[in-house]
């Protein structure tokens, strides 16, 4: 079965679990890959980065297919270092939680504020969508006003990456034309033509600043960064913090636990990481002959390595379909590993952090709404639920 049809995306773990079974390592004819499902499998082969080549490993789209378009995420070394290098310094601990945890927590308390009125909670809608947009549009140094657009363009890009197929080889490309994105590449476009000449402090003037072996980066190169930025930090961590909460609202009693525990707020965030993670996974392309799980892989062979998969293998995590927050993990592999661990995990775990912390805090009895019906977001790669409507009762 194809691991992108719509079935498998209602309820992927069953199939998982099945593919896992016959083997860590199978070969998938429907998308002509090797699916990776064990945890031991896919742990080796994101710490392989020389066997398991990046390029294209979020392929296809219009924004993505470009030669201009220098994604860290689609690159392997040294390029991948230097993009990489250029953004690093703002995504640390240090400074996003220096500077970014009290803005944060007034977002999402503004947001929570306008939700108290309301017969229901739209989870998706009222918190999860808007807080991760406007904070890294405010990060970037774009107008956080315009996060409709940039929910409708990173939409549009969520959609177009990945295919219901392996990955074309590097050199075998169909370039399309990115402006076919329109309005976010023109307002993109101004944006760092704006900053060359009116240098402000953030990320867009210093990625127009940044130069890499003396050379400066290039609108359209500025411009990618952008756009990978947008897309990663929104769907991501929108499907962290509707998951988090669906995993609350099934498990009542970890709400009690959080409530006399409030320190557990880590562990539950790790543990819906872990429990249904947003990126289910990505694609690899060996650059040589290997042995994997002792399976032989062959050069150019592409790899889909479920990330979602390993993190529900029995052999690493005991029960794993219970969503335990005191489980105590750190180890799941939704961020990736090796040199393109997540950029935003920081921010991804502070946001989901805050935006619990307050929903627990003024929320009880959550529970969906009468005939609610869960339905998932139709892209390749990502999962989350397309809405969430919760009854709620206030807390006094
Ligand atoms: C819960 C939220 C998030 C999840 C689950 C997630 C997941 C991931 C994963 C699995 C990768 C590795 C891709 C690979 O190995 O090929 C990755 C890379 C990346 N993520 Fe995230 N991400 C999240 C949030 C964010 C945020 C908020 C940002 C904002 C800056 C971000 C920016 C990036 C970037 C730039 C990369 C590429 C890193 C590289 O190639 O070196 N992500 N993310």
């Amino acid at each position: 079965m194809n691991p992108f049809a719509r079935e498998v995306k209602a309820c992927p773990y069953p199939y998982y679990a099945q593919v896992r079974n016959e083997g860590p390592v199978r070969w998938n004819p429907e998308i002509n890959a090797w699916l990776v499902t064990s945890y031991d499998a896919v742990v080796a082969v994101l710490r392989d980065h020389v066997t398991f080549s990046s390029k294209n490993s979020v392929f296809g789209g219009p924004a993505l297919d470009h030669p201009e378009f220098p994604s860290m995420i689609n690159e392997d070394e040294p390029k991948h270092r230097q993009l990489r290098s250029l953004a690093a310094s703002a995504f640390t601990p240090k400074t996003i939680d220096a500077l970014w945890e009290p803005r944060i927590r007034m977002l999402t308390n503004e947001l929570l504020d306008a939700v108290e009125g309301k017969a229901a909670f739209e989870v998706i809608a009222d918190l999860a969508f808007p807080l991760p947009v406007t904070v890294i549009a405010e990060i970037i140094g774009v107008e956080s006003e315009r996060f409709v657009d940039f929910k409708g363009w990173s939409d549009e890009i969520a959609k177009q990456i990945g295919r219901y197929d392996a990955p074309p080889p590097p050199d075998d490309y169909e370039i399309t034309e990115p402006r076919d994105l329109g309005p976010l590449f023109e307002y993109f476009v101004a944006t760092v033509a704006d900053r060359r000449e009116n240098p402000r402090d953030d990320l867009v003037t210093r990625l127009v600043r940044a130069e890499i072996e003396g050379q400066r980066l290039t609108d359209f190169e500025v411009m990618s960064f952008l756009v990978l930025l947008m897309v990663a930090g929104n769907e991501t961590t929108t499907n962290l913090i509707g998951t988090a909460i669906r995993g609350l609202v099934t498990h009542p009693a970890q709400v009690a636990a959080m409530r006399e525990r409030p320190e557990l707020i880590s562990g539950l965030v790790e543990e819906a990481l872990r429990w249904d993670a947003p990126i289910q996974g990505f694609y690899r392309r060996a650059t040589r002959d290997a042995d994997l799980a002792g399976v032989s892989i062959r050069q150019g062979d592409a790899l889909l390595v479920l990330y979602a998969a390993a993190n529900w293998d029995p052999a690493a995590f005991g029960c794993p379909e219970d969503f335990e927050i005191e489980r105590g993990r750190r180890d799941h592999v939704s961020f990736g590993l090796g040199n393109h661990f997540c950029l935003g995990a920081n921010l991804a775990r502070l946001e989901a952090r805050i935006a619990l912390q307050e929903v627990i805090r003024r929320f009880d009895d959550l529970r969906p709404i009468d005939d609610f019906e869960e339905s998932w977001r139709d892209t390749p790669f990502f999962r989350g639920m397309e809405e969430y409507s919760l009854h709620f009762r206030l807390r006094s």
